[in-house]
């Protein structure tokens, strides 16, 4: 039996003990052994809800039973996520995260604990939601130097985008509807403002150039300034404006920026609508790639890391290698590139 501890039952939490509820036979059957959620771990109470049975307020029950082989964290923000994971690592338990504030900040040094304890720490959800990103930049696409990467990585925002585009809709209207439908952060100032987009490319590149970014040195603009105005402008000229995140290779180093941009029509990311994210991939030996899929919400984003959960549960007993160096990689400015 593989036993799995959630931390936070919020849209992700959640969606992760139905995910692998709903789809158990299946998990089961890749896994060859039984799994199941052993707990829950929140602040609140759910009275009714089947949750209760599992539940618990104080994570030390979780951090010292040594049947839990799987810390889910789904709690989000940098504290007390990381002395959490931390902690679980450290007890020779395997992560698996959604949280990009966690892994932008934290990532090479909770790798470097799972190396150490032997166990793996992985976070396919934390970029690009329901879409393979980060696996196939490890694994499938590790013969090529990335070149460059361009993304929608905010459903929230390139939801707003669409909407205020096809229909007129106003800033304030769709921002709420973003937030009914579960896609914007607690805060959604992260998601407007780029932050969330600006932690994803943090990630990202950080993979592909195998050395910590620091993503408050990545130059970030939100769409909390685009008007209706704009957005006519926009449409007369035959343009979309999405909020794009770039990372491309100069040198030795990386360019990365966070922006709203104007996309033709032959653009490969113009088509690219409502929640959908989509990340396009150039390397130099691939050429030119797209990922493509839901980018936020509930099941969307916990499958991918409940695909991780199953990762870790085939591995158990094996370090699964990610090349991500705490030393800090010097981005070079977005003003000396040319893009
Ligand atoms: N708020 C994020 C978004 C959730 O809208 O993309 C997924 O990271």
């Amino acid at each position: 039996m593989v036993n799995v501890a959630i931390l936070g039952y919020g849209t992700i939490g959640s969606g992760v003990k139905e995910v692998i509820e709903t789809n158990n036979k299946k998990l089961v059957k890749h896994i060859g052994d039984d799994i199941r959620v052993k707990y829950v771990l929140d602040l609140r109470d759910f009275p009714g809800d089947p949750v209760e049975k599992i539940l618990v307020h104080d994570y030390n029950e979780i951090v010292s039973d040594p049947q839990v082989d799987i810390v889910v964290e789904a709690m989000g923000g940098v504290e007390p996520a990381y002395t959490f994971v931390k902690q679980a690592l450290e007890a020779g338990k395997s992560v698996a995260t959604s949280n990009k504030a966690l892994v932008a900040e934290k990532g090479a040094q909770l790798l470097k604990i799972a190396q150490d304890k032997n166990v793996n720490f992985q976070f396919e959800a934390s970029v690009g939601g329901g879409i393979p990103i980060i696996r196939p930049l490890n694994c499938c696409l590790t013969a090529d130097v990335i070149e460059e990467i361009t993304g929608i990585l905010n459903g929230t925002t390139n939801y707003m985008m669409t909407k205020m585009y096809f229909e007129g809709s106003e800033y304030a209207d769709v921002l709420k509807e973003a937030q009914a439908k579960g896609y914007a952060e607690a805060d959604p100032t992260a998601d407007v403002e780029g932050y969330d987009a600006c932690r994803k490319i943090a990630i990202l590149t950080s993979l592909v150039a195998g050395q910590q970014v620091n993503f408050e040195h990545i130059h970030t603009e939100g769409i909390s300034k685009i008007t209706a105005t704009d957005i006519k402008y926009a449409k007369a000229m035959g343009r979309a404006i999405k909020l794009l995140a770039t990372s491309k290779k100069i040198g030795d180093s990386y360019m990365a920026i966070v922006a709203p941009r104007l996309l033709k029509e032959d653009h490969p990311l113009y088509g690219v609508n409502d929640v959908f994210n989509a990340v396009f991939v150039h390397g130099n030996m691939l050429g030119d790639g797209m990922f493509y899929g839901s980018g936020a919400g509930k099941l969307p984003t916990a499958s991918a890391v409940v695909a991780d959960v199953v990762e870790l549960a085939t591995n158990l007993n094996r370090h699964l290698y990610v090349e991500w160096d705490e030393k800090e990689l010097e981005l070079v400015d977005y003003k000396q590139s040319s893009s």
